[in-house]
């Protein structure tokens, strides 16, 4: 063989292969770049995907808000919209649905409701007097009847008789009352607060102001202690449950030509907007409609709370921006009253007087010890939006005695410490309208 014939058959079959080397590049390079562009994209996305995925569950439960040491989806939900809503209510210098406008006179008013409900101190008096009986039939006060006997019937329900309620509207027979009813909230001569009275409260309010409670089960307790204090029964509602929503007309036998006014109750833990027709209810939240009761009842006073159900600053403090810039969007003429969130106590039966600081401790459960930094988170919110804030923690973090029992140390029972908040909303009402 010729080496030159040999070396130019080798060089031919390298100049073929470099050829067609040279011309599958150039024909095929687009296609074969764009292809592995393409699976190096799916690929990464498919790593972040999974690395997300990975990653949700240890950043949700890290980051999302925990309540009774649990975690759950909606709150998940929740939490994750509240970063993309901020909605501030807008600042207004007037108190809305009142008479009462300008800085100084919303200052004034202010610092006047402020006095008598951060003011005061808790006073014994043990002067015979009438308490509201449990009439509109609150049902975690039936196991006061037990814990903690309001009149002298101990001894009847020591041999498990028949308690006679109706002793309480006789109180000089019956004197022997639950220790937490003698205490009375006492405050500067400067800012006094008057005791209540059920046919001032009326007028105060006036034919066809109709009032809504909106908020947790301490809110239905406070609207079940103002159908007390109103001597106003409730219809029997058969198996004691908790009823999510109820209404009741008041006052009618006080007001010109027998008008009263509506008085109403939504369980709504968390103030969430929910439309009608739509009913969450999880171990941890119930959270009803209550929106479109404004409309239908004409409501014209509102009392909202949200807190003891807790949950992260952030969630918290995004859903009263959403509450409060709704309503002063859609509903600018409604007076509004947040009520913040008192504490449960630890260890409540073994106390039988006011205590003179609030409990403190890592070692509260259900977060009992936060509710007070959230107070304070809520309070500048509301007061932005043009609303009243009704401190009762102040007064009720100093009552660890009076609550339901070893079991409940969150909900009072009733006749109990909440009558003192119905007394400062109708101080409140008073001021307002003065
Ligand atoms: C104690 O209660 C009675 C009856 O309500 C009242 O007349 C009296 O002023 C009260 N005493 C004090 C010191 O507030
Ligand atoms: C309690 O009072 C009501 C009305 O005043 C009366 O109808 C009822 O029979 C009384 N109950 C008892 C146990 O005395
Ligand atoms: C109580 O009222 C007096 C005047 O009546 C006032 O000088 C004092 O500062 C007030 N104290 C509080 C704690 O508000």
């Amino acid at each position: 063989m010729d080496s030159r014939n040999g070396n130019s058959w080798l060089a031919g079959v390298m100049r073929r292969q470099i050829q067609g080397l040279t011309c599958f590049h150039l024909s095929n390079s687009r296609s074969v770049l764009s292809t592995v562009v393409v699976w190096e994209v799916v690929l990464g996305l498919v790593m972040v995907a999974g690395t997300l995925g990975l990653l949700f569950w240890p950043l949700f439960l890290t980051l999302s808000p925990a309540y009774s040491d649990n975690h759950d989806f909606t709150s998940a939900t929740s939490y994750f919209v509240s970063f993309f809503q901020p909605t501030l209510p807008k600042f207004v210098p007037l108190v809305r649905g009142t008479s009462i406008q300008g800085l100084s006179a919303v200052q004034r008013f202010r610092s006047h409701v402020a006095c008598f409900s951060e003011g005061g101190r808790w006073e014994y008096n043990d002067t015979v007097r009438a308490f509201p009986r449990n009439i509109a039939g609150d049902p975690h006060s039936d196991r006061c009847e037990v814990s903690h006997v309001f009149v002298m019937n101990a001894v009847a329900a020591s041999q498990e008789q028949e308690v006679d309620l109706n002793a309480s509207q006789r109180p000089e027979e019956n004197w022997n009352m639950r220790e937490a009813l003698k205490w009375e909230w006492q405050t500067n001569s400067s800012c006094p607060l008057l005791p209540f009275n059920s046919n001032d409260f009326c007028k105060q309010i006036g034919s066809k102001r109709n009032v809504l409670f909106v908020g947790d089960s301490i809110n239905q307790q406070i609207y079940w202690t103002l159908l007390n204090n109103l001597n106003k029964e409730v219809e029997d509602r058969g198996s004691r449950a908790l009823p999510d929503e109820e209404i009741a007309e008041v006052c009618g036998d006080v007001l010109p030509g027998g008008e009263g006014f509506k008085l109403g109750f939504v369980r709504n833990d968390r103030l969430s907007l929910i439309p009608p027709g739509v009913f969450s209810t999880t171990p941890y939240f119930h959270e009803f409609p209550w929106v479109h009761y404004l409309k239908q009842w004409e409501i014209q006073i509102l009392v909202l709370n949200r807190g003891a159900h807790y949950e992260a600053d952030e969630v918290y403090t995004q859903a009263l921006r959403n509450a409060f810039s709704f309503l002063q969007a859609q509903y600018p003429h409604i007076l509004v009253v947040y009520r913040d969130t008192p504490p449960g106590h630890q260890d409540c039966m073994s106390f039988n007087a006011p205590i003179q600081e609030r409990q403190t401790g890592v070692n509260m459960p259900y977060h009992w010890a936060d509710f007070h930094a959230q107070n304070l988170l809520a309070k500048p919110i509301v007061e932005q939006a043009g609303y009243i804030y009704m401190n009762v923690d102040s007064m009720l973090s100093l009552r660890p005695d009076g609550h339901v029992d070893a079991d409940d140390c969150l909900h009072y029972c009733l006749p109990g410490p909440l009558d003192s908040v119905i007394n400062l909303f109708y101080n409140i009402l008073r001021v307002v309208d003065s």
